[in-house]
């Protein structure tokens, strides 16, 4: 991306009058030009919904997002569909990408130990964000380790975690 994005109050509701799911419920964060965020969060809590915005596959309830003139459908979730040597690999480019080339990389996972490269982890939940960790001058595994407390501590998906 050439420009930061900018997510602003983006809600996206699912469903009828009667039925409503807020799937994404007053999303607003900043990536700036050279960030590694991660995002994560437990099954349904909206992962999947705000990504499809931000690559505008789906069209937002309310809310704005505000990116250069970059095309944005580079994101995915990564590493998914990989063995576990391939996904490393790929998060290693990623870090390159992020660190030599001055990329900037957004990227959804359940895996704690994926989102241990990110330099930043939005925690998403019941379709908000409810926590942020930054990984500063930490170690990766001192940030792994970090991930792993906060999903602990909020019943996350410790299923996904290797
Ligand atoms: N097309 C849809 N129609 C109705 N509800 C939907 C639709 N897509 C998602 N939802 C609902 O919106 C909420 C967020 O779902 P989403 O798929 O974004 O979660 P997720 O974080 O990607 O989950 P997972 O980790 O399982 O992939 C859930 O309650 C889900 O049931
Ligand atoms: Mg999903």
């Amino acid at each position: 991306m050439d420009e930061s994005l900018r997510v602003c109050d983006v809600e996206k509701y699912y469903g009828t009058k009667n039925n409503i799911t807020k799937a994404v419920n007053q999303v607003s964060f900043t990536v700036e030009k050279g960030e590694f965020t991660g995002i994560m969060g437990p099954s349904g809590s909206g992962k999947t919904t705000l990504l499809n915005l931000l690559s505008t596959i789906d069209r937002v309830t309310a809310g704005h997002i505000y990116y250069g003139d970059t095309d944005i459908t580079e994101l995915d979730e990564p590493t998914g569909a990989l063995d576990s040597r391939s996904a490393q690999m790929l998060l290693n480019t990623f870090c390159r990408m992020n660190e030599e080339l001055g990329a900037t990389i957004l990227m959804v996972t359940h895996d704690a130990f994926s989102a241990s490269y990110c330099k930043r982890i939005l925690f998403l939940k019941d379709g908000g964000i409810f926590n942020e960790l930054i990984r500063g001058r930490k170690s990766r595994r001192e940030f792994l380790n970090e991930i792993l407390d906060v999903l602990a501590l909020t019943g996350g998906d410790s299923n996904y975690v290797k």
